[in-house]
């Protein structure tokens, strides 16, 4: 029997049992995914609460990212490099910390378009926050040409370039200047909570410069068309979503806990209607 979960607060909306139950069945096994909503108050005492239950495995999400770090024995290459965590494996030894968000999201774009990075690519991230961050490390391992960044805030853009060590070719923007810019990457990855439900009717920066084929993506998955995408869209983008990556970082946490090889691919259209029916 696994016990897996996820700690966070708030985690009532979490899509994550439902996602591992279906890994779950698809592989075999049986167990549990519980949801434990930590107050940033009561955090230090229930982590240390937490040791005792048996997990076999969490997930950690907002707001306690970067707080799980010095309750672990151990961080993987990820983690240390963003400084965040948002999967802990349980091991005889100790907790070890992983961070699965910007290869879940490499990947996930990859499943759907396999030539969207490539070394001539230029690619334009939109925001600086934790999921840019991770975004943007993943980014650096894949060899594309160029990775900017745009923010409401540019000292946040820069402070992610600077901790890149010059690894790939980046400059930081202004929201304006990336809108009238948009037409020259390959690839646009919006990842801030702008556009989200119930502020659907938002967008970042408009979508009106895309040019037709570009890869636009939008970490947003509530709705999962954001007005971002669909402005994309009339531009004729290829679009990538955000319920995309959601699926496949559960899968990398899924596969860290349970060395098991499960197919994101095979529960997409049930996720797809699920989220729909939500
Ligand atoms: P997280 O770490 O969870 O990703 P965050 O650190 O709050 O969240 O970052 C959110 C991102 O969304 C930031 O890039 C933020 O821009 P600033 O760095 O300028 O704050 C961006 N963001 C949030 N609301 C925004 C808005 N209304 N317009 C433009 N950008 C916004």
């Amino acid at each position: 029997m696994l016990k897996l979960g996820l700690i966070g607060h708030p985690v009532g909306h979490s899509m994550s049992p439902w996602i591992h139950h279906q890994l779950m069945e698809q592989q075999g096994l049986t167990g549990s995914y519980e949801l434990f909503d930590i107050s940033p108050e009561q955090f230090d005492t229930k982590i240390e609460q937490l040791k005792s239950e048996g997990l076999d495995g969490f997930n950690v999400t907002v707001p306690h990212k970067e707080r799980i770090i010095p309750h672990l024995d151990r961080l993987d290459e990820s983690a240390k490099a963003l400084g965040a965590v948002n999967t802990v494996k349980c091991t005889p030894e100790g907790w070890v910390g992983y961070n699965t968000d910007g290869t879940g999201f490499v990947d996930s774009l990859r499943n759907r378009f396999p030539e969207a990075l490539q070394e001539q690519s230029s690619v334009l991230l939109l925001g600086s926050g934790g999921a840019a961050r991770g975004i943007y490390f993943a980014l650096l391992q894949t060899g594309v040409k160029r990775v900017d960044i745009a923010n409401r805030t540019i000292a946040r853009a820069e402070a992610i370039i600077d901790s890149g060590g010059g690894r790939v070719a980046s400059s930081s923007l202004d929201l304006d200047q990336a809108e009238a810019e948009l037409g020259h990457y390959d690839v646009v990855i919006q990842t801030t909570t702008v556009g989200m439900s119930p502020n659907s009717d938002e967008h970042i920066v408009s979508a009106d410069r895309i040019t037709k084929g570009t890869v636009v993506s939008d970490i947003v998955y509530r709705p999962m068309k954001t007005k971002f995408l669909e402005e994309a869209e009339k531009q004729g983008a290829a679009l990538h979503f955000g319920h995309e990556m959601l699926l496949q970082q559960a899968v990398y946490a899924f596969k860290i806990w349970t060395r098991t090889n499960p197919d994101a691919l095979a529960i997409l259209d049930r996720f797809e209607s699920k989220l729909k029916g939500v």
